[in-house]
């Protein structure tokens, strides 16, 4: 058995618009009216999936650069690399969302397969962009969502960019910031969110924790929700 996921490096696998619902709290219905941005979205089918809902959801990271060939090939290989590792980490996961590891997999497969899609027939919705510093205009989103790429990653992303990261998106989000999880790849809280809450740099935004019901990763009810205190 181990303790935590061995990653080198931030991996291409995506989620699809139910899980984004279940880690961001998300009410469809009130997010009728508001410009989402999802940033870090990669070859999640949140985009594509809520867009179809008529949601205004545009999706940011740095892979769009890439050829889509390279994309669908490596986010396979991503994949397998994922889920090789599951029978020795299974115990530090609740399988109560997933059934087990193959509905998991149904889930990135269906995931995979929205995202190609919709990057095929919709490319505007794709914009390429990368933390910590995008292009994007002061306040042009309502809600910018981040999914399993800030904190988890905590021992390849440091401090410093996770610092720059947040206050790039506090000045994209109009309305709020949410990011998920907050647990580094042991199912520990990451130890950066804390020290953004006390950073004077970060005295213009003001960070509360809603507690969910999701926590596939053990630990990771929590969302942090980020707010700006001058508007
Ligand atoms: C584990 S995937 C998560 C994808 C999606 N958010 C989801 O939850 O399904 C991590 C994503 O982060 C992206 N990424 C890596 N470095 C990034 C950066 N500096 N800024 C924004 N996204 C980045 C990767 O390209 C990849 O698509």
């Amino acid at each position: 058995m181990k303790d935590r996921f061995d990653l080198d490096e931030v991996v291409l696998i995506g989620r699809t618009l139910a899980e984004y619902c279940q880690y961001f709290q998300l009410d469809m219905e009130t997010l009728q009216s508001e410009r989402i941005l999802d940033v870090g979205a990669g070859i999640s089918s949140f985009c594509g999936e809520a867009a179809a809902r008529g949601l205004d959801v545009t999706a940011a990271d740095p892979i769009y650069a890439l050829p889509i060939e390279y994309v669908a090939q490596k986010s396979v290989a991503d994949m397998d690399k994922v889920l090789e590792q599951f029978p020795e980490t299974a115990h530090k996961y609740n399988w109560t969302f997933y059934r087990d590891a193959d509905d998991l997999c149904r889930y990135r497969q269906s995931a995979r397969q929205g995202f190609l899609k919709d990057y095929r027939f919709h490319p505007d919705r794709y914009v390429t962009a990368a933390l910590p510093e995008t292009h994007f205009r002061d306040k042009e989103f309502g809600l910018v969502l981040v999914s399993h790429v800030l904190f988890l990653y905590d021992h390849l992303l440091d401090y410093d960019f996770h610092k720059r990261s947040v206050l790039e998106l506090g000045r994209i989000a109009s309305r709020e910031v949410r990011i998920y999880p907050i647990t580094d790849l042991s199912g520990n809280r990451s130890n950066y969110l804390d020290r953004l809450i006390a950073d004077p740099d970060c005295s213009d935004l003001t960070f509360t924790t809603s507690r969910g019901n999701f926590a596939f990763l053990k630990n990771s009810e929590d969302l942090p929700r980020i707010t700006r205190k001058r508007t």
